[in-house]
């Protein structure tokens, strides 16, 4: 029998009010940093001592060093569904439970990344930045002209959850719509209206390219130069997923030279991109700061189920989002 009192959670960051109820509610005591930036990383480690459980935001690197340092430490729960801060192999070895946020996030991303697909398209960036310079000058027939996105052609890298919305909202626009991914989907073809298409026929072949992947080892600078030389002149790159998987001094060239006509990313590397990096010198990158699942609603939705994650592992229930299922009901060891 769990003795609950006992249980202790360590909460990185202040998050949206009410989320952390289902902690409350299984009588779990709550220890959380209270000031909005990532905690120091020694007093992550000093503070990890004597918890059950972490509630991480993506600011935080669950490696063995931290591992170490939290000997009671039963599940780490992610407040995001990207898990590439945390090392998965190191915590599964020691029978410590990764879980996620899936699902809760996934329209509030897609919403986003067809916000950037549209901007950067559309030039809305470098267009509203033109007036607040005073360089409008009244209506041109040239001003600022750009490429359609109703009937254009969208690739989607990687057909997974927030892939497959993304694709949704683009038959709205009438676009044509192929995907790459690691297996193809039959199954979703004829309903999401999409074609599948090795990655070399995509990047020939699309206006707008978004990527929908999680950031691996195989991932990490899969856009570089070679990529963006592939893709039309005219085409736009989107990224909501992670700043890593882009090769960024690639992109600035093919930015700057006009390899590629321009780039919307909700995501960079490193975070925070400085004032000062040079990707910022260029018109046509628009760049927001990682705000894809930034909906009040979705944030309590993150937060709740990253809350449940944690209170069902701790109280032998199965999680809802488990990443690394197989060290459930292991006992927590050193490495
Ligand atoms: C995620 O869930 O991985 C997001 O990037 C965090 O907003």
């Amino acid at each position: 029998m769990v003795d609950r009192a006992s249980l202790a959670v360590l909460v990185t960051r202040p998050i949206v009010e009410g989320s952390l109820e289902p902690l409350t509610d299984a009588g779990i005591r709550i220890q959380q940093w209270p000031v909005d930036e990532p905690m120091p990383r020694a007093t992550l480690l000093s503070q990890a001592k004597d918890v059950d459980g972490i509630l991480a935001m993506i600011t935080e690197r669950i490696d063995p060093e931290l591992l170490d340092a939290a000997p009671r430490l039963k599940v780490v729960a992610n407040f995001a569904v990207g898990v590439d801060n945390v090392d998965v192999a190191a915590c599964t070895r020691r029978g410590v439970v990764v879980c996620n946020t899936p699902g809760v996030l996934v329209e509030t991303t897609a919403d986003m990344a067809f916000l950037l697909l549209m901007a950067a398209t559309r030039r809305l960036g470098e267009a509203s930045q033109a007036v607040r310079a005073g360089e409008w000058r009244g209506w041109s027939p040239w001003f600022m002209l750009a490429r359609d996105v109703h009937h254009a052609t969208l690739g989607i890298v990687g057909l997974g959850a927030i892939g497959r919305q993304v694709a949704r909202r683009a038959r709205g626009f009438d676009m044509r719509v192929l995907y790459a991914n690691r297996t193809r989907r039959p199954d979703l073809e004829a309903s999401l209206g999409v074609e599948y298409v090795d990655f070399a026929s995509l990047l020939r072949e699309s206006d707008v390219v978004s990527i929908h992947l999680a950031l691996t080892p195989e991932t990490r600078h899969l856009f570089s130069t070679e990529q963006f030389r592939a893709m039309k002149r005219t085409a736009v790159l989107v990224n909501t997923a992670r700043g890593a998987i882009v090769d960024q001094a690639a992109l600035y060239e093919a930015c700057r030279s006009g390899e590629i006509a321009g780039v919307g990313l909700d995501v960079t590397d490193p975070e925070p991109l400085v004032a000062a990096d040079p990707l910022l010198s260029l018109a046509n990158v628009l760049v927001v700061p990682h705000v894809g699942s930034a909906t009040r609603e979705t944030r309590i939705a993150m937060g709740r189920l990253a809350a449940t994650n944690i209170a069902h592992v701790l109280t032998g229930q199965r999680p809802p989002a488990p990443v690394n299922p197989e060290a459930l009901g292991r006992d927590r060891r050193a490495d």
